[in-house]
């Protein structure tokens, strides 16, 4: 669903890279709000083309200042605003000027003093920031706000100039700090003018006690390029300062640029330490969870080549074979940890499972002829919890197919000419097996049909106390809580097996 401001903009006419100033400017005037201690809206013409509504202005954005109270409870944005309330703003768009004067009609305790402040791209006005309650209007001021108002200022000059926002390239990530988090105000030469109590904190962490005032952040010990970076290329730049063993300080250094040349710049600080630290922490449990699926990999593969090697010593077929059979379903799990090892997360890729799988049956047929195990459609990712039960269960049935599909002793028998084996069955051990993934109605649905010879006659899964189908109905119906259903397939449909299993994605039992 579209947002009001989404709406208000079908009303504005703007070109792609007006439009993006725009969006530019609502990304960064947290900072415009704060340091004016204001409510600001954002208008923009309506399009001269509508008539009716010409002359209208539509509010495409709104913001509180974070350090004092607000003084607009309504929600302007997707409004549009008439009358004669709003004449700065209309002035402000008109000359391209930044207008003084009070805005009427929005609020019960009367007009506010306010400013109308052009923004400017190019040679465009583009829109006007009407900022709400100029503080400067009232009697007493402290210096620190006064400080920060002298900042706003300029800052709102630059908004009318076409110098703020910055171009596209220079906007610094989402965790641009906010005023509130801490300020420094610098000279055209980077010597400290202002620095606000947070700020002073910050630095008080990274061991710098003096009085800043006056003294370049360099000079205080402080080892940044950011603020001379700014100040020599008018461009914001944003810097992380380390100071040993583990302080972290954001630096966003907003140059201040005023006809063209650089006046100081705006320096807003954070203590990123325990951000930084929580970033680090989640980093190496990430990499923790895939280590520990690295190992439990390994472990199952040491798993399986003792029961190969196993397997070799004994002399009955019946349990060598038995021990090959355990070793495999041990490698379909371990198969699941190999992947959960490389991704991080829960989540695992199932096609990349189950394309393994197919690659473990295949190898499992050679020297008995010809099997193609082709896959279907998909089922993206799934939990870790979901996908190994299922790699188990795909992996037995695959298996099934190969073993006990495609044996040319167990084809009906359909005599030939001669009397002996129909030549095509003779010559074919071979066939198809096709698994088709989905996202169905219920769930994940998951189907392996081959074209073999089909399941013996009288066939339960339900009363089956074969090792292989118990395990997979055990892993489906009680393990998963879905279904499994397992069917001859009509000879003229192409014969041979159908299975097909549902599991709920819902929350399990
Ligand atoms: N795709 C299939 N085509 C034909 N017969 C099948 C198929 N799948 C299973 N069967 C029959 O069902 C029987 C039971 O299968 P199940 O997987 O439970 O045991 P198994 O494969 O014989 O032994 P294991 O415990 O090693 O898997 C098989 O012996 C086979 O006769
Ligand atoms: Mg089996």
């Amino acid at each position: 669903m579209a947002t009001p401001g989404e709406l208000a903009l079908l009303h504005a006419v703007l070109e792609p890279d007006e439009l993006s100033h725009i969006k530019r400017l609502l990304g960064s005037w947290s900072l415009l709000s704060d340091l004016s201690f204001s409510d600001l809206i954002l208008v923009v013409p309506v399009s001269e083309d509508d008539e009716a509504q010409s002359g209208q202005l539509v509010v495409l954005g709104q913001i509180r200042p974070s350090n004092r109270s607000t003084r607009l409870h309504q929600d302007l944005v997707g409004e549009s605003t008439t009358g004669e309330g709003w004449a700065i703003a209309r002035e402000a768009l008109a000359r391209g000027e930044i207008v003084r004067g009070e805005i009427e009609g929005i609020s019960p305790a009367g007009p506010i003093p306010s400013e109308a402040i052009p923004v400017r791209y190019g040679q465009r006005v583009l829109g006007v920031i009407v900022r709400l309650g100029r503080e400067e209007a009232r009697p007493a001021v402290s210096s620190p706000e006064r400080t920060y108002l002298e900042a706003f200022d300029r800052l709102a000059a630059m908004v009318a100039e076409s110098a703020f926002p910055f171009a596209e390239a220079d906007v610094g990530g989402e965790e641009s700090p906010r005023v509130g988090d801490g300020v420094v105000v610098v000279d055209e030469e980077g010597r400290v003018e202002f620095a606000s109590p947070n700020a002073m904190n910050a630095f008080h962490r990274m061991g710098v006690y003096s009085v800043p005032d006056g003294r370049r952040l360099s000079d205080l010990g402080i080892e940044e390029s950011a603020v001379e970076w700014a100040l020599t290329t008018a461009r914001p730049v944003v810097e992380e300062v380390e100071r040993r063993p583990d302080i972290i300080v954001l630096l966003h250094c907003i140059p201040l640029v005023a006809h063209g040349s650089v006046s100081g710049a705006v320096i807003l600080v954070r203590d990123v330490t325990d951000v930084r630290r929580l970033d680090r922490l989640l980093l190496s449990k990430d990499a923790a969870i895939r280590e520990v699926h690295h190992r439990v990999k390994n472990n199952l593969q040491t798993i399986s080549s003792l029961l190969r090697l196993q397997a070799r010593r004994v002399p009955a077929k019946a349990g060598r074979e038995a021990l090959h059979e355990a070793e495999r379903r041990v490698r379909s799990i371990a198969i699941v940890h190999e992947i959960l090892s490389r991704e991080p997360g829960d989540q695992v890729s199932f096609d990349e499972i189950v394309a393994a799988l197919v690659q473990m049956a295949e190898d499992s047929v050679v020297g008995q002829g010809r099997v193609h195990i082709e896959v279907t459609g998909d089922l993206g990712d799934l939990p870790a919890d979901v996908a190994t039960p299922l790699a188990v269960t795909v992996a037995e049935l695959l298996q099934n197919a190969v073993q006990h599909a495609f044996t040319p002793e167990r084809r009906p028998h359909r005599p030939g000419r001669s009397g002996k084996r129909h030549p095509e069955d003779q010559a074919r051990p071979s066939g198809q097996v096709t698994v088709d993934l989905r996202h169905g109605v219920h769930g994940l649905a998951i189907e392996v049909r081959d074209d073999g010879v089909g399941l013996p006659k009288g066939f339960d899964i339900e009363r089956t106390n074969s090792l292989g189908l118990s395990i997979v109905r055990d892993l489906v119906v009680s393990q998963l809580d879905g279904t499994i259903e397992m069917k001859r397939v009509p000879r003229i449909e192409g014969g041979g097996t159908l299975v097909s299993i549902e599991v709920p994605t819902g929350p399990r039992r």
